[in-house]
């Protein structure tokens, strides 16, 4: 692929190449940069209780596992559970997320049944510093 593109730059459409390149490799990586920050966002907000890969550590006992089939919550059951908070441990993100972080992340535990990848060969998180709220 690289090749490919780097025979292109000799061409003139030096710029509308150099986006299909960068779209490609936006493909081959499943991600949009949109699906990064929400990733990043649950790995700092919710994965210390509910794990990397949405099984709940001993802290959340009694939280579903997110990856089970029969554990099937609406989208709204996921914010408002954000929202208010959810039993004695998990507090209210109110006012740490905006409603529309809080719209992602409900979205990315519902795709973590489906996407293996998210929970399997999730990157690390990044180090570095979190937005201050
Ligand atoms: C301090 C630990 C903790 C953190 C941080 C936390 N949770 Fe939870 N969460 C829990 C526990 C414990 C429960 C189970 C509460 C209960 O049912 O009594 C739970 C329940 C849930 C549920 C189930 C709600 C329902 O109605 O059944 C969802 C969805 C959820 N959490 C999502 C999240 C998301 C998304 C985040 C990050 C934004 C998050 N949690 C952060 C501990 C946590």
């Amino acid at each position: 692929m690289y090749a490919k593109c780097d025979a292109h730059t000799a061409g003139r459409l030096l710029l509308a190449v150099g986006l299909v390149c960068g779209m490609r490799i936006v493909d081959v990586s499943g991600q949009t940069a949109a699906d990064d920050k929400t990733q990043r966002l649950y790995t700092t907000k919710c994965a210390l209780c509910h794990g990397l890969n949405g099984t709940p550590k001993a802290i959340a006992k009694g939280a579903p596992v997110f990856t089970d089939p029969s554990w099937t919550p609406s989208k709204e059951t996921i914010v408002t559970a954000v929202m208010n908070g959810k039993g004695d441990k998990m507090k209210s993100f109110k006012g740490k997320l905006t409603p529309a972080e809080m719209d992602d992340v409900a979205e990315y535990v519902l795709k973590m049944k489906t996407n293996a990848a998210l929970t399997a060969g999730l990157p690390a998180p990044a180090a570095e510093t979190q937005k201050p709220h």
